[in-house]
């Protein structure tokens, strides 16, 4: 399918866009405390469920005007036609010609045992895709199960995944949160970083003869990656010999020749496609360590579960699409009250890796200049995304959200129901989860300060009226989980499509790589350090002293 051509407006020159910004105007003084009072709805209102997933979205500087200004302008930007446009599997990541297509990762046969063809340059991409999902079943059996062995015939009971990005964060994240679901005598640990300490801390904890080693790289040809890896296969070719590596390693890339050329054989390559992008690549064969230490059938539901909330996203009306009100509440903020960041808080343990993942899929796709026209952005586009973990973050950074001029959108995230058996420390995480965003939301007026020293007032108050959601999911199954990440990738797509950005390129980290590439010859005494500035040059001059003062 070839990318619809549509000429769309400048977006702040909109109609639709100066009716928000009137409409934001009037808001500004508006106090959520007095639209809970007068709407005693609200929640019902605002709020909506699909399968095992609530998102509540009362306690937003909103009213049903706002939400029916920011549908018009999800219209006016065509949003519907982009988004259906991404499903069709037309080239929307335009400055790299590829078609974006995460969502057949998880496209699933329907009742006529079939899934739906997606196609791409005149071929539909299906079949490769189940029969991936196939390999990764069988793969993932016979290591769990004992049938594929070490070279010494150990069976496998440490698997160390090495990539970094997408590679990395998508897989690390969705392993820890179904840790429950992880066998105890079947250790999975990730390796991203250059600095050798965290190889050899997870190395230290395997024993060679029972360590598979998980390459993920797209491209298999990033500089850290590469370098751990290398790390990796001389620590298996030294404690079992060269002949070796074929049984502890298999790969996860594009890159067939550098794959086969590393040594790793064909049958142990497990493809990945151009149209889907690294940090969208956990559904792709890069969850492969999630089905080792899970099994597959977890993955499967969490495919599953993803693909749900793909449905949901393609068909569910603008003003009942869970990803579409996520994204116009952020984009509210971000435009209309100049929000400069948002936080994402899970009030839950095994989603403390979450805001991590998320920050690449939203500051790597929406953190852009120019728009894909090339004409610069008119609005500061991408958020900056942080977070941390609830309740732990209450107590480091959560001072700022309350009482800092600046305003931070924030984003609840909860399970109902406890991982295991009856946990009564869940009455605690979460009420402090709901209290935060009441205390968020209402604040506590000077005026309300009845005991309190008039030379303290203004320190113990609290202006309230800080927007936050709450997304509650049944439990964390691995199909709620799937909801949720698709959510959140969604949200990110339906923001870049009113942004008109192209969020599927990142241009953005070239220039550095690029430049270490140069700099590294200099740094291990290969190369001068030549033509850089005088900070650059001072910096790589203090790395080589140190080295010389420790040989
Ligand atoms: O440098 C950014 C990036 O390209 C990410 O988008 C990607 O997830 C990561 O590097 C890893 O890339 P690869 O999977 O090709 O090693």
């Amino acid at each position: 399918m070839t990318t619809p051509t549509r000429v769309i407006a400048p977006l702040t020159k909109t109609l639709e866009w100066r009716a928000l910004q009137a409409h934001a105007a009037a808001m500004m003084s508006v106090h959520m405390r007095d639209l809970f009072a007068r709407e005693p709805k609200r929640f019902a209102e605002f709020s909506l469920r699909d399968g095992s997933l609530l998102l509540d979205y009362s306690k937003n500087r909103i009213t049903i005007e706002t939400v029916q200004l920011l549908m018009n302008l999800a219209r006016a930007r065509h949003l519907e036609d982009q988004r259906n446009a991404m499903f069709a599997g037309a080239k929307i990541n335009t400055t790299e010609n590829r078609a974006v297509l995460h969502v057949a990762l998880r496209n699933r046969p329907g009742k006529n045992g079939k899934a739906r063809p997606v196609i791409v340059d005149g071929v539909d991409v299906m079949p490769d895709v189940l029969y991936t999902l196939k390999r990764l079943r069988d793969f993932s059996e016979r290591v769990r199960s004992g049938a594929w062995t070490g070279a010494t015939g150990k069976p496998i009971r440490h698997v160390v995944n090495i990539g970094i990005g997408g590679s990395h964060l998508g897989p690390m994240f969705v392993a820890d949160a179904l840790k429950d679901h992880q066998r105890a005598d079947l250790s999975v640990a990730f390796v991203s970083n250059p600095d050798r300490t965290q190889i050899d801390d997870v190395l230290r904890n395997c024993d060679p003869a029972a360590t598979l080693f998980v390459i993920s790289s797209k491209t298999f040809t990033t500089a850290e990656t590469m370098s751990n890896a290398m790390i990796a296969r001389l620590w298996i070719a030294d404690a079992l010999g060269e002949q070796s590596i074929s049984r502890h390693f298999v790969a996860v890339s594009t890159n067939h020749h550098a794959t086969v050329e590393f040594g790793i054989p064909e049958e142990s390559v497990f493809p990945m496609w151009d149209w889907v992008g690294g940090r969208y690549s956990v559904c792709s064969a890069i969850g492969l360590p999630i089905t080792l230490a899970c099994g597959f059938e977890v993955f499967d539901q969490f495919l599953a579960g993803a693909h749900a909330m793909d449905r949901h996203f393609e068909t569910a009306p603008l003003e009942k699409n869970m990803p579409v009100i996520l994204g116009l509440l952020g984009l509210w903020y971000a435009d209309f009250f100049a929000a400069p960041a948002t936080a994402l808080l899970p009030y839950d343990h095994r989603l403390k890796l979450f805001p991590f993942h998320i920050q690449q899929v939203d500051m790597e796709s929406n953190g852009k200049g120019v728009t894909l026209s090339g004409t610069p952005v008119e609005t500061a586009a991408g958020p900056i995304v942080f977070g941390g973990g609830g309740s732990d973050s209450q107590h480091s950074f959560f001072q700022l959200l309350h009482q800092s001029p600046r305003l931070i959108p924030c984003d609840f995230i909860a399970a109902l129901r406890p991982h295991q058996g009856i946990d009564a420390s869940r009455d605690l995480l979460l009420a402090n989860c709901f209290a935060q965003t009441e205390a968020l939301m209402k604040g506590r007026p000077a005026g309300e300060l009845s005991n309190t020293p008039d030379t303290l007032k203004t320190h113990r108050a609290f202006t309230g009226n800080r927007p936050t959601n709450t997304i509650l999911l049944d439990s964390l199954s691995p199909f709620a989980l799937g909801q949720l990440l698709a959510l959140y990738e969604h949200k990110v797509f339906v923001q870049g499509a009113i942004w008109g950005v192209n969020s599927f390129d990142q241009w953005g980290v070239e220039l550095g790589k690029e430049l270490a590439k140069s700099l590294e010859p200099a740094l291990n005494g290969a190369g001068q350090v030549a033509n850089r500035d005088s900070s650059t040059a001072g910096l790589a001059a203090a790395y080589l002293e140190a080295k010389r003062r420790s040989v």
